[in-house]
């Protein structure tokens, strides 16, 4: 099984085993991804068809070079001056609508690697503004040739998911942003109206569904509503802002399965 090629908050490498068993007598479909972020899902199941599409350009940019076999020839070190030296030229490329080059995909590579948590943020002019990441060491890789052939017969877009063209029988695995109660702030944009949007528009579909969520009561009622069978799972502990450990409480829910 190949690792993810980037670091990409949320991964769900840890959901693989109750995937798996639900995935297993369906793995003849196409499994489809409207928000496929790092990859850890569709790499762990590993489908014969899949559409996988997220709404981060630059992330669907880097995975539609990995089709075409990358290899990076930057010097790639652990360094802040290279770091914001690459910064600066990444964002000079996105500037001249070059953000699909194979040197931007290399760049951002890099930039994922070395920033500030494998963070993806970009400020109001659309500039990529994460920090120098400071860590211990980084392992970076130069040749992604073996993605490759993992690749080949996957469709990669970049769209809202409500762009994402759904077929009958297509096995959905849908991890939208977390919904996050109490804060003024949308995270990643995508507040309340988008997860009912999602939520929606995926009870919709005739194939097997699995959508998941962080489980707020809210996020609870609307799954319940819309005649999702509804599951909770234990997440990875994520130290909250009073140092509380405790693992988060996730939600699968799933329909036509
Ligand atoms: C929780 S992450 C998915 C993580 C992924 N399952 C993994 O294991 O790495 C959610 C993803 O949704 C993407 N996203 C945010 N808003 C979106 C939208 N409106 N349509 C499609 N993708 C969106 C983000 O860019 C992010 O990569």
């Amino acid at each position: 099984m190949l690792p993810p090629p980037l670091k990409w908050a949320g991964g769900k490498r840890w959901q693989l085993r109750y995937l798996q068993p639900l995935w297993k007598s369906h793995s003849r479909r196409r499994l489809v991804e409207p928000f496929c972020g790092g990859l850890a899902v569709a790499l762990g199941l590993e489908p014969r068809r899949a559409l996988l599409n997220d709404a981060n350009p630059h992330l669907v940019a880097f995975y539609r070079w990995l089709v075409r076999g990358l290899q990076i020839d930057l010097p790639m070190e652990n360094d802040e001056k290279l770091f914001y030296a690459h910064r600066r030229r990444f964002n000079a490329l996105l500037e001249a609508g070059d953000g699909a080059s194979h040197e931007a995909a290399a760049l951002f590579y890099y930039l994922n690697r070395t920033g500030y948590n494998g963070l993806c943020r970009f400020n109001r002019s659309g500039q990529f503004n994460v920090p120098f990441g400071r860590y211990d060491r980084i392992h970076y890789r130069r040749d992604f040739t073996s993605y490759r052939d993992a690749f080949a017969p996957w469709i990669f877009m970049s769209a809202d998911f409500e762009q994402v063209p759904l077929e009958r029988g297509d096995f959905v695995y849908a991890d939208p942003p977390y919904d996050v109660e109490f804060t003024k702030y949308e995270k990643n944009g995508f507040g309340w109206t988008d997860q009912e949007r999602a939520a929606e528009r995926l009870a919709h579909h005739r194939g097997p569904v699995v959508l998941v969520n962080q489980a707020t009561p809210r996020i609870d009622a609307l799954y319940r509503k819309l005649g999702y069978r509804v599951e909770y799972l234990s997440g990875p502990r994520r130290i909250s802002c009073d140092g509380n450990r405790a693992p988060a409480r996730e939600v699968l829910a799933t329909l036509n399965l």
